[in-house]
Formats: C-alpha cells, sequence, structure tokens
C-alpha cells in the first residue's frame, strides 16, 4: 500500500453539539481517508489533560480541558497523508471553539491514537485502498 500514515482526529463538543458530525466524516470519506475506528464518547478529565500535555503551562490550558469534557466528542483514527482543509475555515471562528482536533505530526497521532483507541478497535483493513492510491 503506497500510504499507510495514521492520523488521529476528534471532533468537538462544539462540531457534535452543532450537528456537524455527519458533514465532517463526510468530508473525510470523500477526500478518500480510510476511518479505522471512530468512537462517540465523553472523554475524562483526566484523558484529556494527558493528550493535552504538551499545552499544560499555557494559559488556556484549563479552559481547553473544560471545554473538551463539556459533552461527548467523536474520536477518530484514519489512514491520511495530508489535511482534509476547510473545516475549520468553514464552520468556526475563534480557536477556543474550533470544532475538530487533527494531530500535526505522525509522532504525536500515535500517542494520541494509543491513549484514546486499544489497538484490537483498530483492527480494519479498507478495500478501497488501492482504488485511492496508484
Ligand atoms: S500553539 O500555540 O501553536 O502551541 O497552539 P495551537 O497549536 O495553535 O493550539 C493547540 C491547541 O490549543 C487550542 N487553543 C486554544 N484553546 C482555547 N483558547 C485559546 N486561546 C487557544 N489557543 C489554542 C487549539 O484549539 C488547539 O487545540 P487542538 O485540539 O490541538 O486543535
Amino acid at each position: 500500500m503506497a500510504n499507510s500514515e495514521h492520523t488521529f482526529t476528534a471532533i468537538k463538543p462544539d462540531g457534535v453539539q452543532r450537528g456537524l458530525v455527519g458533514e465532517i466524516i463526510k468530508r473525510f470519506e470523500q477526500k478518500g481517508f480510510c476511518l479505522v475506528g471512530l468512537k462517540f464518547m465523553q472523554a475524562s478529565e483526566d484523558l484529556l489533560k494527558e493528550h493535552y500535555i504538551d499545552l499544560k503551562h499555557r494559559p488556556f490550558f484549563t479552559g481547553l480541558v473544560k471545554y473538551m469534557h463539556s459533552g461527548p466528542v467523536v474520536a477518530m483514527s484514519n489512514l491520511a497523508d495530508s489535511k482534509p482543509g476547510t473545516i475549520r475555515g468553514d464552520f468556526c471562528i475563534p480557536v477556543g471553539r474550533n470544532i475538530i482536533h487533527g494531530s500535526d505530526s505522525v509522532g504525536s497521532a500515535e500517542k494520541k491514537i494509543g491513549l484514546w483507541f486499544q489497538p484490537e478497535e483498530l483492527d480494519y483493513k479498507s478495500c478501497a485502498q488501492n482504488w485511492i492510491y496508484e
């Protein structure tokens, strides 16, 4: 397979509450990303503090954890090699209510996938990969 890089994405509580889950997942699927794992869940504060551990000294850390804990999120693991692009641009205004999380590196994605998913929850191979990648 030409591409086997995984990324971690989460639709944040505002994206869920605003009814954008279907629209966002549709864009990932249309782009050709392979959805490997998906959970609709209320994340614990401990999980969120670990997820954002690199930001723990930032002034917005407490508010960020509170916002992410304010309702259910949709956690996703995707096979990917580029950002789908315009979800934030189309749907949100301030950075503090930006609808969707996306990992910014392969290492970060591996760490986040390990936090949010057990390996057996991601045991899925898409038959469409050979029709999307050369
Ligand atoms: S930075 O400064 O480059 O380290 O931060 P950045 O990558 O832009 O953002 C990291 C995550 O922190 C969130 N963020 C904020 N939340 C609330 N208030 C403010 N002011 C704020 N600034 C940044 C931002 O949405 C990022 O969340 P994730 O979930 O990682 O996309």
